[in-house]
């Protein structure tokens, strides 16, 4: 497995405040997300800008829809030179299967395909958000683990998961399967609303693929340097405990 990448989240309301930010990480960090906030308000423009800084892009929009629609999504997020994007591995084999067809048929010449990756539950449901006949999902992990298992069979390249689940994910997964860590936070900073937040070196030690950090680097004092900070112990996961 190639080495365990660091995705800045660039979650900002506007463009200016993120191209800033991105004209400062620009040589030191390879990778930033793109979300639906940052989308809706900069669209291919700001993707654009960003790109030609010379950053790889994950592309956050979590598509779910019929599999007709999602495959002319993901054609056109890569067409736009996104080099990963999400769906949601619940729209199911139909859906992801044409989420990966649409992104085969758009690839030009020479292009490198954006991996498509699978959400499967969203950290912010808990059992009582999963009631169905009056029983409440006892164990959404194993649920977890379910789909990401579908997921890989269907080809997907990976899926979004939290740092509590990248160690039960990478035994049923191939090793070039992605694991998408966000909730990232050094030992010592604040989790903010994130509830269930795991350490770099933790995340990689269990196997995950990428690590995706945004209010700890994008309101840092200095950005820069906090970003510097999490690339060091990446570089060298076992000095952080
Ligand atoms: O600011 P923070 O480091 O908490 O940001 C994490 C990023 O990861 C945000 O862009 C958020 O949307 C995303 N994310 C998450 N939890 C998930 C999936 C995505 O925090 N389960």
């Amino acid at each position: 497995m190639s080495a365990t990448q660091l995705i800045v989240a660039l979650d900002f309301p506007a463009p200016e405040p993120a191209l800033q930010l991105a004209r400062s990480l620009r040589g030191s960090v390879a990778w930033v997300k793109i979300g639906l906030e940052l989308f809706l308000s900069g669209g291919q423009p700001l993707l654009e800008s960003i790109k030609n800084m010379g950053f790889q892009i994950f592309l956050d929009l979590k598509f779910m829809d019929i599999p007709n629609t999602v495959q002319a999504a993901t054609a056109q997020a890569t067409r736009l030179g996104a080099d990963m994007l999400t769906i949601h591995t619940l729209g199911g084999e139909k859906m992801c299967r044409a989420a990966l067809a649409g992104r085969d048929n758009a690839l030009c010449s020479g292009q490198t395909p954006p991996l498509v990756v699978g959400v499967t539950v969203l950290t912010s449901l808990g059992p009582e958000d999963l009631v169905w006949n009056n029983e409440k999902t006892k164990d959404i992990s194993e649920f977890i683990v379910h789909l990401t298992t579908l997921a890989q069979s269907w080809k997907l390249d990976g899926v979004v998961c939290s740092g509590q689940e990248v160690r039960a994910l990478r035994r049923v997964c191939q090793p070039e399967f992605a694991l998408v860590t966000p909730g990232i936070r050094l030992p010592d900073a604040a989790a903010s609303d994130q509830a269930r937040v795991c350490t770099p070196a933790q995340a990689m030690r269990d196997g995950s693929t990428f690590l995706v950090v945004g209010r700890p680097i994008t309101r840092a004092t200095d950005p820069v340097i906090a970003a510097a900070q999490y690339l060091n112990v990446m570089n060298e996961p076992f000095a952080e405990e």
